[in-house]
């Protein structure tokens, strides 16, 4: 909070203070919202193997590890997600950050490799250097910072780092936070600064998609709760199978060939015995995932082929030959399940894009009036 309250202080907020008076920022502002995690890790790892249905938190996936994992997975020939949602913001960059103003602060929910991001901020500099150019002005009375929100605490420096020495004029701050929690507090920063900034909140990769569908319509009332009348939100979302993508298209995405989606579902296990000193037996276990059309989502496991016994966190799970541990979903949109979505918990769809298979979209919503008690129900 101080760090940022600080740094916060040197953004040009009022035409009086000119651009060069920004000093360069040597060092990267990090603010550390969470707790020790390891206590949770224990807990929830004993619920859910302990449940009759057995389940394992996604969001422990993304160790330093699994986050590198995630990214090999990016680039892999048969997972065209991030290549899709990449061609649709190579494209239309220049269109997002028109529709937003010139006092805008870029959250991103996930620190990825920086490639989208980096096309962000790169229009977000054109512009500002245009409209210099244009008004034979030098000073810059708009307000931009690019504001990373991740779980992962080295990915997130690492990556945050990488993007502040390409872009040093626009300020950066990291924050390691569940996505909510960092919303949260940037929002409260906002509001001490007294910043008319808008938020332009950033939801890459179709995370929205690993959530239930009741948790997203959840997330985004909560989102919607924290956010402004007229700040906006900009979200990827993978389209369902159907006429236009197969059902073989999106089994393959998940189920590569040289095995790294296996060694990123794998390497949860990988986490829970080195972290708790859990001696689970992992060569009995191998990654499954398919396509359910009716649920429109991908289904993650981690499947037992031997039963087998192991210890954590004091207590002792049995799994059978055959039995699952649930790890994922990824749930896949068409439009129309996306505006219900949106509209039900006070967003409207402003504009939405697909790359040139359409397989992917992204989706331009603004924050409206909250909707009424009436038609959330
Ligand atoms: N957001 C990614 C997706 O839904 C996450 C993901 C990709 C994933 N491959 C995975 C999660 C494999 C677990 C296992 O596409």
């Amino acid at each position: 909070m101080l760090i940022f309250m600080a740094f916060a202080a040197t953004l040009p907020d009022t035409a009086a203070v000119v651009s060069h008076s920004l000093p360069h920022i040597a060092y990267l502002p990090f603010i550390h919202l969470r707790g020790d995690e390891r206590d949770s890790l224990s807990e929830d790892a004993v619920r859910g193997l302990r449940a009759e249905h057995k389940f394992l938190l996604p969001k422990y996936l993304y160790d330093k590890r699994g986050s590198e994992l995630f990214e090999q997975i990016t680039e892999l020939p048969e997972y065209y997600l991030t290549r899709a949602e990449q061609e649709i913001i190579d494209r239309h960059a220049g269109d997002i950050i028109e529709k937003v103003q010139q006092d805008c602060w870029l959250l991103e929910l996930g620190a990825g490799s920086g490639k989208k991001t980096r096309r962000l901020l790169q229009a977000l500099e054109e512009r500002r250097k245009n409209q210099t150019a244009s008004s034979k002005r030098d000073d810059n009375n708009d307000n931009i910072l690019y504001i990373p929100i991740d779980i992962s605490e080295e990915f997130l420096r690492e990556s945050c780092a990488r993007l502040q020495a390409e872009f040093s004029a626009i300020p950066m701050q990291a924050v390691c936070a569940d996505f909510l929690q960092g919303v949260e507090y940037v929002v409260a920063e906002r509001n001490i600064a007294g910043s008319q900034a808008q938020l332009l909140v950033y939801f890459p990769g179709s995370t929205i998609g690993n959530l239930t569908r009741s948790e997203a319509a959840t997330f985004f009332a909560n989102l919607r709760r924290l956010l402004r009348k007229g700040d906006v939100l900009l979200l990827a979302a993978d389209m369902s199978a159907g006429e236009i993508k197969s059902v073989e298209t999106l089994h393959a995405a998940y189920n590569d060939a040289e095995g790294v989606t296996a060694a990123f579902n794998l390497n949860i296990l990988h986490r829970l015995s080195g972290e708790l000193s859990a001696r689970i037996p992992l060569e009995c276990y191998k990654h499954v995932a398919f396509y359910n059309e009716s649920e429109s989502r991908v289904e993650l496991y981690l499947e037992s082929m031997a039963y087998n016994t192991f210890e954590i966190g004091g207590a002792r799970v049995a799994i059978a030959a055959g039995e699952r541990i649930h790890t994922e979903y990824s749930h896949k949109f068409d439009t129309a399940m996306i505006e219900t979505l949106a509209s039900t918990t006070g967003f409207a769809l402003e504009t939405a894009w697909q790359d040139s298979r359409r397989y992917f979209s992204v989706y331009f919503f603004s924050a409206t009036d909250a909707p009424s008690v009436e038609e959330t129900l």
